[in-house]
């Protein structure tokens, strides 16, 4: 089979197209033929560190269709379309190879309804973001229409990949939701992935503009860029409200006014998907999977989301596409479907 490998960390020109043997699934696992590859900033970030296998296979993400199925496997079938999460975590075998086997658990239904393209979508900015939205004080721990009927939702960078599937959860759970970006074009897509408010962060006053539209302040942040946005989160926070911080675009270290934050009684919660606990994560990708049978995660241009196609061999230019930051989704189409 046709696979991309690295055994040497750098820029993109490590990633080469080589052929392997089509692997086997072992008990509780499952072989999927690979359609779709989806690529996230943590795939050429990963490429770039520390190299943990002698030859790794990037991305985490990707979607495709069952294949073979190891003993004991009771939840998917040979035939069944499915999407994966955090194929290349603690593992040298990513999604960008014509076969991936992984264990049953990271490989998850998708309904008929659903494209591969979303499948390959999901994984880390799904995940990533029902965390973020599942860790305010009092709940809720699940996403599900109603859940976060009354609360506000400030989702930094509307218009990303984590932003995006953010803003549709948490329309989907019932949030208003107030996103910020950083231009027109930006406030078009978050205003079709469904927010009911965009500021624009760079021009005027942003905290007034998000304090016009929610007087109470946001009960729940979604946090790209924490340094940068300390001032607008303290200032646009609701009393008990949580920052949930995914990344450190802007800046690596917070300056925090601890008086201002302990008086409210506000939270900071970091969160990488990869070490979320075992119990918050299946029930993330159990909400997913429901989010998207009930057609409330989608793709595309429409949905905020504007898709960017590479084939298997040009995976080299995916990861660069996303590491100069591509708007939208960056897709590698692995083989036909
Ligand atoms: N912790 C985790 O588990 C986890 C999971 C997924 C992703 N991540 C990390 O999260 C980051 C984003 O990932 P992604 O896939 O969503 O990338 P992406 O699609 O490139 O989106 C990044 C977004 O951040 C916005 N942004 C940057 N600075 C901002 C600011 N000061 N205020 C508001 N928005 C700002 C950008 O908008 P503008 O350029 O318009 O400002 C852009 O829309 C990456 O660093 C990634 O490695 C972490």
């Amino acid at each position: 089979m046709r696979a991309i490998v690295y055994s040497e960390t750098g820029d993109s020109g490590v990633l080469r197209l080589t052929d392997r043997p089509v692997p086997e699934p072992g008990p509780g696992e499952v072989r999927v033929r690979v359609v779709r590859s989806g690529v996230n900033p943590t795939d050429w970030k990963a490429r770039r560190g520390a190299l943990s296998h002698p030859e790794a296979v990037p991305n985490q993400d990707g979607a495709g269709i069952v294949d073979a199925a190891g003993p004991g496997v009771t939840g998917v079938a040979p035939g069944d379309r499915v999407w994966l999460w955090e194929a290349a975590w603690g593992r040298p075998d990513g999604t960008a190879q014509e076969y991936v086997v992984l264990p049953e658990r990271q490989v998850v239904p998708l309904p008929g309804g659903a494209s591969l393209d979303l499948g390959a979508s999901l994984g880390i900015p799904a995940l990533t973001a029902h965390r973020c939205l599942t860790v305010a004080e009092g709940g809720p721990d699940r996403l599900a229409p109603g859940a976060l009927d009354g609360r506000t939702v400030l989702v930094a960078g509307g218009a990303g990949a984590v932003g995006n599937a953010a803003i549709q959860l948490a329309r989907w759970a019932g949030a208003t939701v107030v996103t910020t970006v950083s231009g027109p074009e930006k406030a078009a897509l978050a205003r079709a992935a469904g927010a009911h408010h965009v500021v624009d962060y760079r021009t005027g006053d942003p905290a007034a503009a998000i304090r016009a539209v929610a007087p109470q302040g946001a009960d729940i942040v979604v946090e790209v860029a924490p340094a940068p946005n300390a001032a607008l989160d303290r200032a646009v926070t609701a009393p008990q409200g949580v920052v949930a911080v995914y990344a450190n675009n802007g800046g690596d270290e917070v300056a925090l006014s601890v008086r201002e934050l302990f008086t409210r009684n506000i939270r900071y919660q970091f969160v990488l998907v990869y070490t979320v606990p075992d119990a918050a994560k299946d029930a993330a990708v159990a909400d997913v999977r429901a989010a998207v049978e009930a057609g409330a995660l989608r793709v595309g241009e429409e949905a905020g989301l504007p898709l960017h196609h590479f084939p298997l061999e040009r995976t080299a230019d995916a990861h660069d596409a996303v590491e100069s930051g591509a708007v939208g989704k960056v897709l590698v189409d692995v083989a036909p479907e």
